[in-house]
């Protein structure tokens, strides 16, 4: 996914140095080239060589031991950088680089460089937020340097407060964010519903499907790649959410996510449903636990609004409406019924009766048809692939 990017890192002095072997070796799997500048006191927490083993390059330490070779690395690395990710980055490095200091290779490097800087602070909670700290950071992201937020919890110092690394995970996503954002659907607001939904009968029971959200999010991440301007809507799952959404809606019912989409989807482009709402919900709520008795036990279910026909009723002239269809027989007869009772643009038809599809897989297979009697169908393939195959189509589509 990285292959024939530069990822240089720059690593400074603090207890979070060993996540960032993480980082490395999530980096190396991506097939990115990665570049590792550490810091005198980062040395003292982890060792040169463990970056060196992950990078598989020699990690670049102190301007000052190659005598011969300084001058041609920092500049070298400066412009190999696809992009520099300084992580952790302490007080100290933060407040050299916003104050323009460049006394050892790391700040050298970063002052030689045209390429994007991330910074991933980590630090004591009062230093964080003390104002020269935090007027540092302003300063810098005047200058177009980007952040990624430390998380809060528990420090290595003992204290409660944010200053945690972030995670590896989200560091590297960000990463991706940067080096991979296109501008195919630069300008767009695209909505997305993902996951299941969740019917209440009492206190301590629902009724609920097997959705896991990955489809969904999936597709919210790679239009965020494509440079749009997404919206989530996502029923009870457990995924992070990805990074550089713009607006996420947390919902439990089919009610809950009706009001959601009808409130939000006037101004969107492109709404793709690839949520699996409850058809039904439970006709009442019991406010107590219902009890058992020896008798066996009817449920009456109600109606609840059918989202994506409602959206196919009032949609606007600008506006792409993709469905999905969850189909274990006459797959593409019954989708193709699907498009045209809902109104939409184009159904994504998979066979959930097969293992490698649908509800909780990694993996789908899809047919796509289009109300101008276009149908494509692929392979087995992975949801991430695939999301950016559905949009891809739509972005043809609407050629
Ligand atoms: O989340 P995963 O584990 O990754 O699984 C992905 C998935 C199987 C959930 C996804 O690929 C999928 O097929 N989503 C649609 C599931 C579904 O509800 O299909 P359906 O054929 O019952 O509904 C057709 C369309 O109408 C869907 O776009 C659905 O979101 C929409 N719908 C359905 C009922 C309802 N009350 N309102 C709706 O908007």
């Amino acid at each position: 996914m990285l292959k024939g990017k530069t990822v240089v890192i720059g690593i400074s002095g603090g207890i979070a140095v060993y996540k960032v072997c993480d980082v490395v070796s999530r980096l190396k799997k991506l097939n990115a080239n990665v570049h590792v500048i550490m810091t005198k006191s980062a040395k003292e927490f982890v060792a040169p060589l463990t970056f060196q083993s992950l990078s598989q390059q020699p990690v670049i330490e102190d301007m000052f031991d190659k005598v011969t070779k300084w001058d041609i690395e920092h500049i070298a690395l400066a412009k190999a950088a696809d992009i520099f990710l300084v992580a952790p980055a302490t007080a100290n490095i933060i407040g050299k680089i916003a104050n323009g200091i460049a006394d050892d290779m790391l700040s050298t490097t970063i002052m030689a460089t045209k390429s994007p800087v991330l910074i991933a602070p980590a630090m004591n909670t009062n230093m964080y937020e003390n104002p020269i700290v935090q007027n540092n950071m302003k300063k810098l992201e005047e200058y177009g340097y980007d952040f990624i937020e430390p998380d809060s919890g528990r420090l290595a110092c003992g204290d409660k407060g944010i200053g945690k690394l972030a995670s590896p995970e989200a560091i590297v996503e960000n990463i991706k964010l940067k080096l991979l954002q296109n501008n195919f659907l630069k300008g767009k607001k695209v909505l997305v519903t993902a996951g299941p939904t969740k019917e209440s009968l009492d206190p301590v029971r629902y009724l609920t499907n097997h959705s896991s959200g990955k489809m969904g999010y999936a597709i919210a991440e790679a239009a965020i790649l494509k440079g749009a301007d997404v919206t989530l809507i996502s029923g009870p799952v457990n995924i992070n959410k990805p990074i550089g959404l713009k607006n996420f809606i947390q919902i439990n019912t089919a009610n809950e996510m009706f009001e959601a989409v009808t409130d939000n989807y006037l101004e969107q482009d492109i709404i793709i449903k690839s949520a699996a709402v409850a058809d039904y919900r439970p006709a009442t709520f019991s406010n107590n636990k219902i009890k058992k008795s020896n008798n066996d036990m009817n449920l009456t279910l109600t109606r609840n609004e059918d989202i994506l026909k409602w959206i196919g009723k009032h949609k606007k002239e600008h506006q792409t409406i993709v469905g999905f269809a969850a189909e274990t027989n006459d797959i593409l007869h019954n989708g193709q019924k699907k498009l045209v009772k809902k109104n939409v643009d184009l159904m994504v038809i998979n066979d959930i009766s097969k293992p490698y599809a649908g509800f909780g897989t990694d993996t789908n297979q899809i047919t796509l048809i289009d109300i101008y009697g276009g149908k494509q169908s692929y392979p087995i393939m992975q949801k991430k692939e695939l999301a950016n195959i559905i949009l891809d189509y739509i972005i043809k589509f609407n050629k």
